[in-house]
């Protein structure tokens, strides 16, 4: 009941976002209790659709995309009663004129003032347009119970990023802008911070003193599909390092907050960024590897090049793989590597942190009984698999001194049997809820993109590239491999 009657106007209500992720995030909101009696979403396109066509359309989305499955008809009955269709050509001031007067219908009819969230399910060249047009029409003059939401990518660079924060909050409060990150949402992310700070056994080890390095993997089997319109203008180190990576980066190293408020919070993790060491371009010689898919073989089945994805520029030289390694000049991290690695149409779908622990100071067992290799580890699996294990050594049952390595697990699976909520169900009841704990605030977007600037600009000038150079179903370039190798370690797998 702490949640207020709420409006939703989602533009690019017919587009993918809404179709794969809002729409059944929503749903399953309603359908777990956590939608307010009073609620209505309106959905906004080009396309010309009934208030039914769009109903028609969402049961269909909800039906392929939800994770609860098809939806039972009696709930569905009632649930789409709150959706509505408007046609908007967002230039145009008249169509939010129409959204004052749609939102001032329900209020009178729910006889009280509502809160409005604006989600941006648009191309970015939309956000400004929309913006303006919101805050010139008065609809987000009520700081308190306007919100508006962005997704990703918020800004090309440093500078674009700049100027749309800027715009916004000349137009908003800060505490009505909602950047969505959606990593921040997943269960296994969150997490993180729950396993850091509500545990007191990891906190004397987690530093520079007992941690040797840190990896963070995300590797993705998919390619970029029919996306490349976006992804070739992109490319993997603004799509996945600037934002999701970065962040994962920074809720294992930030220092502990005083408190679970947002901008306690934020403030921790703003300030891994900002201590991270900045690249010289001898740095981004030594410390960066850039890669780009080649055709081959994903499950018996031949899938094409990057070069040869549809919308992709035959030449061209956009990463699908990066790996980058990293320091965080601090107290808590200096000399300890943090190792980042993402890319496309990789061997595995997953994303994992791994936690090398240095070795024991010396071992009192002879060489010929361990298994080799490094003894603990963290290992924190986000997807698909959603665990956390500490390896350690131990020894084998049997009539000599073996050691072996073994896993201490905590396996959701095995421990709980509720279904983990998707990102975007938690992401928009904390809009509803007004908690901007998991979203980005501008400084924060802006670090990120000022740590990456020097590689992206080092790599723009360097062209001479031998892409592609790692094939489809592999685990990215071999000189990835190398730049870990360097250290004496290699890419953790999860098996
Ligand atoms: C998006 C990127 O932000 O994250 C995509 O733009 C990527 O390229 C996706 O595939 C990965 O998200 P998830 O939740 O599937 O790991």
């Amino acid at each position: 009941d702490k949640i207020q009657p709420t409006v939703f106007v989602i533009f690019g209500g017919t587009g993918d976002l809404n179709a794969r992720k809002l729409a059944p995030a929503l749903y399953n909101l309603y359908l777990e209790g956590w939608l307010p009696e009073q609620f209505s979403i309106i959905g906004t396109g080009r396309s010309k659709l009934s208030d039914g066509e769009f109903r028609e359309k969402l049961l269909n989305d909800i039906n392929q995309f939800s994770r609860t499955g098809k939806v039972a008809p009696e709930k569905w009955d009632v649930f789409c009663q709150h959706l509505y269709y408007q046609v908007a050509d967002v230039n145009n001031a008249d169509t939010y004129k129409e959204f004052g007067n749609r939102i001032q219908q329900h209020e009178s009819e729910w006889k009280t003032k509502a809160n409005v969230i604006y989600y941006l399910a648009v191309a970015p060249n939309f956000f400004p347009i929309i913006a303006e047009n919101i805050a010139k029409s008065k609809l987000g003059a009520a700081a308190d119970r306007v919100r508006i939401v962005v997704e990703k990518p918020i800004g090309h660079d440093l500078k674009s990023a700049q100027e749309l924060n800027q715009l916004l909050m000349r137009l908003f409060e800060e505490r009505q802008i909602y950047r969505i990150d959606h990593y921040l949402g997943k269960e296994t992310v969150q997490n993180i911070m729950a396993f850091r700070f509500a545990n007191s056994l990891l906190e004397p080890l987690w530093n520079r003193n007992y941690i040797d390095h840190v990896q963070i993997s995300v590797t993705e089997q998919l390619g970029v599909g029919d996306r490349a319109g976006y992804y070739d203008g992109s490319g993997a180190l603004r799509d996945m390092i600037q934002n999701h990576l970065l962040q994962l980066l920074c809720l294992v190293a930030m220092e502990p907050p005083i408190n679970f408020n947002a901008d306690e919070v934020r403030n921790r993790k703003v300030d891994v960024l900002r201590a991270m060491r900045r690249f010289s371009p001898e740095d981004v010689r030594l410390s960066t590897v850039r890669g780009q898919y080649a055709s081959g073989w994903i499950e018996g089945k031949e899938v094409p090049g990057y070069r040869q994805e549809r919308d992709a520029n035959p030449d061209s030289n956009t990463e699908t793989f990066a790996a980058v390694k990293f320091f965080v000049d601090n107290w808590r991290w200096q000399g300890v590597p943090f190792y980042l690695r993402t890319g496309k149409r990789m061997h595995q779908s997953s994303s994992v942190i791994t936690i090398q622990f240095k070795d024991v100071p010396h071992s009192v067992f002879p060489a010929e009984s361990a298994e080799g290799g490094h003894q603990n580890r963290l290992i924190i699996s986000i997807q698909p698999e959603m665990s956390i294990r500490l390896q350690m050594q131990a020894k084998r049952p049997g009539l000599e001194m073996i050691l072996n390595t073994v896993d201490m697990v905590f396996d959701y699976k095995g421990t709980y049997t509720t279904q983990a909520p998707e990102a975007y169900e938690t992401l928009l009841l904390d809009t509803m809820l007004g908690d901007q704990t998991l979203f980005m605030r501008g400084d924060q977007v802006e670090a990120a993109w000022d740590l990456i600037m020097p590689i992206l600009n080092t790599w723009q000038n360097r062209k001479s590239l031998n892409f592609p150079n790692y094939s489809a179903d592999s685990w990215g370039p071999e000189s990835a491999e190398a730049l870990i190798a360097r250290d004496g370690f290699h890419w953790f797998t999860l098996p």
